[in-house]
């Protein structure tokens, strides 16, 4: 042994104490010192030792990482853009402008920026049946599936105030669609539009508190609330495992070390999302039509494409229920979701059991099948107003129809159970699946099926007035 360097062993008792209160000995070169810095960075995100069930593509899909990469994109690209915007109605339009022509790479900056944010939207969704595909949500885990369903939230009302910001005539009116939902809410709704529009209708003080909201208040409660989302991973034990592949039940399962083989993944997979991206905002442009202009709507005025669901349900319930009651009752059931689904016997694994993939398979069928004929029957044949016309069109347009809706699911629900003898778990996903579906179909009739003065078409017919 050299003589310069003490075997640990022959240090005093009182030399190694001293030792481990001061400064830890750092590597002596350059590339050492830096590995170190960057290890730290990862392990303060990650444990140093993870099961190597969860390295599985097909079990994350890489949803929850991709969902961050594109907040970390946003937050970047917003920041440059910030600086070539002005939150007022014309200037606000010219500066989007200007980023084709004065700003050196603008128009990229805002093609990242536009479609990376319509992409989070569909990734957090998949994030989320992912979640729900595997159980991922019971006993500790309820905690971030709530903190998950706020940043949803989030991500909507960032990418709403962010589609008003470029002041063209597709901004104005969507916004104009969008916001008129909320004068359907009993004695809040209007004071609440009022609040957020800064008056009756889409102005320059709702540019202004859109602007506000998107760059400030809503970014900083998303990463907040990422913050507590990923420190409650780790809080959690990690992933979800199943029990067959949790090493605390079998032996069999290796763990492995964090750094590289969990790191390695995360970046190849940042990697390739990026040079989609980048590939993605150079060659196709972000949409920009004329400038605003209250006096002329188009036909059909349509919201956001995230909300053309909700616009869908509108046109077939009153729009109290179609436009408030409904989307607040998802919600509340997504909420709640944790407290009556809490087995915890399943967890972990894709769809609960064979049965349960048999029957998400089913619920999708028959979901696009009723939704579908339903969407039809009431376009052409289902006339409330017409055969009770003394009845209040509440009564008559909403609370019946939406009675007859929950009194097919009860019935669905009788058949599921008896012919399929499923139990509770596979029951509430067999629901989940149905009305998810549903969603899809109403969003997709919303976006491509339908016409002026929001008639059903062919998409091949589709053009704007
Ligand atoms: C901006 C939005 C979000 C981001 C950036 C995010 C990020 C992540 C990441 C990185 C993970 C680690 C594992 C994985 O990739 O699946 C994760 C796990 C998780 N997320 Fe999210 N998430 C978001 C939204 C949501 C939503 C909407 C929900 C559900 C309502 C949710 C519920 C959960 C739960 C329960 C886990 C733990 C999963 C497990 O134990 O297997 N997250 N999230
Ligand atoms: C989750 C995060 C975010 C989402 C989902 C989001 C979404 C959007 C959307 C959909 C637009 C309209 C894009 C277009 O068609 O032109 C937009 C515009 C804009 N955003 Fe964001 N954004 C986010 C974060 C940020 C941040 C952090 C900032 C600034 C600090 C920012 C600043 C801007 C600006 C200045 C515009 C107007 C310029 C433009 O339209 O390209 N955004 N945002």
């Amino acid at each position: 042994m050299d003589k310069e360097t003490p075997s640990p062993t022959k240090s005093s008792f009182i030399t190694r104490f001293w030792k481990a209160l001061g400064p830890p000995t750092l590597p002596t070169d350059d590339r050492g010192r830096m590995r170190m810095v960057v290890d730290n960075i990862v392990l303060h995100l990650h444990p140093t030792k993870i099961p190597e069930s969860t390295l599985r593509w097909s079990y994350t899909w890489g949803l929850g990482g991709l969902a961050t990469l594109l907040v970390l994109i946003l937050g970047l690209t917003g920041t440059f853009l910030e600086l070539n915007y002005t939150p007022r109605p014309e200037q606000a339009y010219l500066d989007i402008l200007a980023l084709k022509t004065n700003v050196w790479f603008g128009d990229f900056l805002r093609n990242l920026h536009h479609w990376s944010a319509n992409l989070l939207i569909v990734v957090v969704v998949l994030h989320l049946w992912r979640v729900f595909f595997t159980a991922a949500y019971r006993d500790q885990r309820a905690n971030n599936w709530i903190i998950g369903i706020f940043m949803l939230l989030l991500v909507l009302g960032e990418n709403f105030t962010g589609y008003l910001l470029p002041w063209d005539q597709l901004a104005y009116w969507a916004i104009t669609v969008g916001t008129g939902i909320l004068s359907y809410l009993p004695i809040i709704g209007a004071p609440i539009s009022q609040t957020l529009l800064g008056g009756p209708e889409v102005s320059a003080a709702t540019l202004l508190n859109f602007y506000s909201l998107h760059i400030s208040f809503i970014p900083i409660a998303i990463l907040a609330l990422m913050s507590l989302h990923f420190w409650r991973i780790r809080k959690d034990g990690g992933l979800t495992i199943s029990k067959r592949e949790d090493p605390a039940y079998n032996t069999n399962i290796k763990r492995v070390t964090t750094i590289p083989y969990l790191v390695r993944r995360e970046l190849i997979w940042a990697l390739i999302w990026m040079g989609i991206l980048l590939f993605w905002a150079a060659l196709v442009p972000a949409p920009l039509e004329g400038i605003a202009n209250p006096e002329i709507s188009p036909n059909p005025a349509k919201a956001p494409w995230y909300f053309l669901g909700i616009q869908e349900l509108l046109l077939h319930l009153h729009p109290l229920i179609g436009g408030i009651i409904v989307p607040i009752l998802v919600v509340v059931f997504l909420l709640l979701l944790p407290f009556y689904d809490a087995d915890s016997d399943n967890v972990g694994i894709y769809f609960r059991s064979l049965r349960g993939r048999y029957l998400s398979l089913i619920a999708v069928g028959t979901s696009l099948i009723i939704t579908t004929i339903w969407l039809v029957a009431d376009e052409f044949f289902l006339n409330w107003n017409t055969w009770l016309p003394t009845w209040p069109s509440l009564v008559s347009e909403g609370i019946i129809p939406l009675a007859l809706i929950l009194l097919g699911l009860l019935i669905l629900d009788e058949l599921v159970k008896k012919w399929f003898k499923a139990n509770l778990e596979e029951r509430i996903l067999f629901f989940f699946v149905f009305l998810f579906s549903s969603l899809v179909v109403l969003t997709v009739v919303g976006i491509f099926f339908r016409g002026p003065s929001m008639s059903l078409i062919w998409p091949w017919q589709a053009t704007i007035h």
